[in-house]
């Protein structure tokens, strides 16, 4: 068979799209022609709500696991399609329920905040998810008296009890991509580019984020640059939104604070897995009722907060 080229690849998909009612949900990170077409690019607030309510019948989900379980989750009528199974989020993984279970009998009263990078079966242990969008505003809505544990981003949980003035009590784990981001790194960036603005994801270590000028999702990085004055922005978080962030900024230059940040399961869809998800309907993602259940009860609290 002779291979396709890139415009007939698009073209096949925009096909299979039509055919299937099939929506394709790109996160902010994905590779640029990948998020090129995407019916939405966003960041894991904004995909959680677009699967919500979008109408279709099948899910195109490129980004990672969790992700296509919360639009799985909070659309279980719909088929959910992961073009790449293997693509999972390493902090994720780094929080169980099993593990959750055994704090929570440690801390039968504390409320639990699960950052939506978690797996579904952690979140039917939790109370309440956030987003680095929303995550802030989530914790302050907990009542002062109360213990939260806070999973599974020690980064986001410490970056959010310092905004608060509120301890919380920090599960371990963190981004290897976001870590790569360190003080000397920015230091040298603004050395660089005096007159450029610092945002910071924060996934970032607390430190990095306390020398930035702001601290954002990467929804909130995209609408930042659309209404900044700035011309030069230095941008600490996984390269892939850089793509959206010249495409919708033609006149502002951005500078990675590092090459290195690169999340390699984010990188792992290309367009002949789209196009492969859609001929086939695979990998569908696959969750009990239960599961589901227990789960969406978190997420949708946390959208109603939001
Ligand atoms: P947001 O796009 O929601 O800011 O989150 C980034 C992320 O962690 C994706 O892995
Ligand atoms: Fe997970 Fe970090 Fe990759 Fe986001 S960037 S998917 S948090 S490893």
């Amino acid at each position: 068979m002779t291979e396709l080229n890139q415009q007939e690849i698009v073209e096949l998909i925009n096909k299979l799209r039509k055919e299937r009612n099939a929506v394709i949900l790109v996160h902010n990170y994905q590779l640029g022609e990948v998020q090129d077409i995407g019916d939405y690019v966003g960041d894991s607030l904004g995909l959680s709500i677009e699967a919500r309510d979008v109408e279709c019948d099948v899910i195109v989900f490129c980004g990672v696991r969790f992700m296509a379980e919360t639009a799985k989750i909070l659309s279980p009528d719909k088929t959910v399609l992961l073009p790449v199974a293997e693509a999972g989020c390493p902090m994720a993984d780094m929080a169980t329920a099993d593990q959750l279970r055994k704090l929570k009998q440690q801390h039968p009263d504390a409320v639990v905040v699960a950052y939506v990078n978690s797996t579904a079966e952690v979140k039917t242990e939790v109370d309440i998810c956030c987003t680095s969008a929303n995550a802030a505003k989530i914790v302050a809505s907990i009542p002062e008296d109360k213990e939260v544990i806070f999973l599974p981003d020690k980064n986001l949980g410490a970056n959010v009890a310092r905004d608060l003035g509120r301890k919380l009590l920090l599960w371990p784990g963190f981004c290897p991509s976001h870590m790569r981001i360190s003080k000397e790194m920015i230091n040298q960036r603004k050395e660089e580019f005096p007159e450029a603005v610092v945002i910071v994801h924060p996934e970032c270590a607390p430190e990095v984020v306390e020398m930035a000028d702001v601290s954002l999702s990467t929804g909130g990085m995209l609408k930042f640059a659309a209404e900044t004055d700035a011309k030069q922005i230095i941008v600490g978080t996984e390269l892939g939104i850089i793509h959206r962030l010249k495409k919708e900024n033609p006149d502002k230059m951005f500078i990675p604070v590092s090459e290195q940040a690169i999340c390699p399961n984010m990188k792992l869809i290309e367009l002949h897995d789209v196009l492969n998800a859609l001929e086939n309907m695979e990998t569908e993602i696959i969750l009990t009722p239960e599961v589901i259940a227990k789960a969406k009860a978190s997420i949708v609290k946390m959208i109603e907060i939001s």
